[in-house]
C-alpha cells in the first residue's frame, strides 16, 4: 500500500505521518516513510530555489515542476521495492502537491505520467490563515493569496480523484489522527469502531 498525505504547508503533515505509522506498526505492519521533497540531490536543489525570491514567477514555478517530478521519479523504485517486501509506504506528499501547487495541469499531468498513483490519499485540509500563522516564512509559497489557491486545487482534486479523502485538518491534532486512523482501516482490515 502507498498512502499519502497532502495538504497546504502547515497542515500538521509530519505530525500525523509518525502518529498513523506508530498505529500501523502497532497493528502489525511494516512500515516505511518518505518525503518529497527528498534529500537526494534533486530535493535539495529544490529546497535551494524555494527559497529564491523570484519562486512563484511563470518561468521559476516550471522549472520546480520539472524538478520535482524528477525527484519523484528517484523514488519510484524505492516504493516498487518496499511493496515487494510488503511494507506499507507513507508519504508526505506525491504528485498530487505538483499538480495543486504548479500549473499548468495537463503539463504537469503529463511530465508526472510514470509517478505511482497512491492506493490512498489523505488530504488535510486546513483554513489558510491558521496555514499562514503556523508557517516560518522561509519558502515564497508560504502566503494568503497563493495558498488559498492551492487549497482550492486540492478540493478540485479530491472532487475528480475517488482515491483522495478529505480530512479536517482545523481540529485538534488526536481528533485528525482518529479521523485518519478510521479512513485507513478498511484498507488493512483493522475494526473501524475500535478506533477512539
Ligand atoms: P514541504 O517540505 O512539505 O514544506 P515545509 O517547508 O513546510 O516542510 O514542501 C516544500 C514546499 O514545496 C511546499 O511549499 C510545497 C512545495 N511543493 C510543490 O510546490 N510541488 C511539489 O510537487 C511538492 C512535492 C512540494
Amino acid at each position: 500500500m502507498y498512502i499519502v498525505l497532502e495538504g497546504i504547508d502547515g497542515a500538521g503533515k509530519s505530525t500525523q505521518i509518525k502518529l498513523l505509522k506508530e498505529w500501523l506498526e502497532n497493528n502489525g505492519l511494516n512500515v516505511e516513510t518518505i518525503v518529497e521533497p527528498t534529500d537526494m540531490e534533486v530535493g535539495k536543489l529544490i529546497r535551494q530555489l524555494l527559497t529564491r525570491s523570484d519562486a512563484e514567477s511563470d518561468s521559476m514555478q516550471k522549472t520546480l515542476g520539472l524538478l520535482f517530478a524528477a525527484d519523484r521519479m528517484m523514488l519510484m523504485d524505492k516504493i516498487e521495492r518496499l511493496e515487494n517486501e510488503s511494507t506499507v509506504v507513507i508519504s508526505d506528499r506525491s504528485f498530487y502537491s505538483s499538480l495543486a501547487y504548479q500549473s499548468p495541469q495537463e503539463w504537469i499531468k503529463e511530465i508526472n505520467k510514470y509517478a505511482k498513483i497512491p492506493d490512498l490519499v489523505l488530504l488535510l485540509d486546513l483554513d489558510v490563515k491558521k496555514s499562514v500563522q503556523r508557517c516560518d516564512g522561509t519558502d515564497e509559497f508560504e502566503n494568503e493569496e497563493f495558498l488559498t489557491g492551492v487549497k482550492q486545487n486540492y478540493l478540485d482534486l479530491a472532487k475528480s480523484n475517488d482515491n483522495i479523502k478529505i480530512i479536517d485538518a482545523n481540529n485538534g491534532p488526536n481528533k485528525v489522527s482518529s479521523d485518519i486512523k478510521k479512513a485507513v482501516a478498511p484498507l488493512f482490515d483493522i475494526c473501524k469502531d475500535c478506533i477512539a
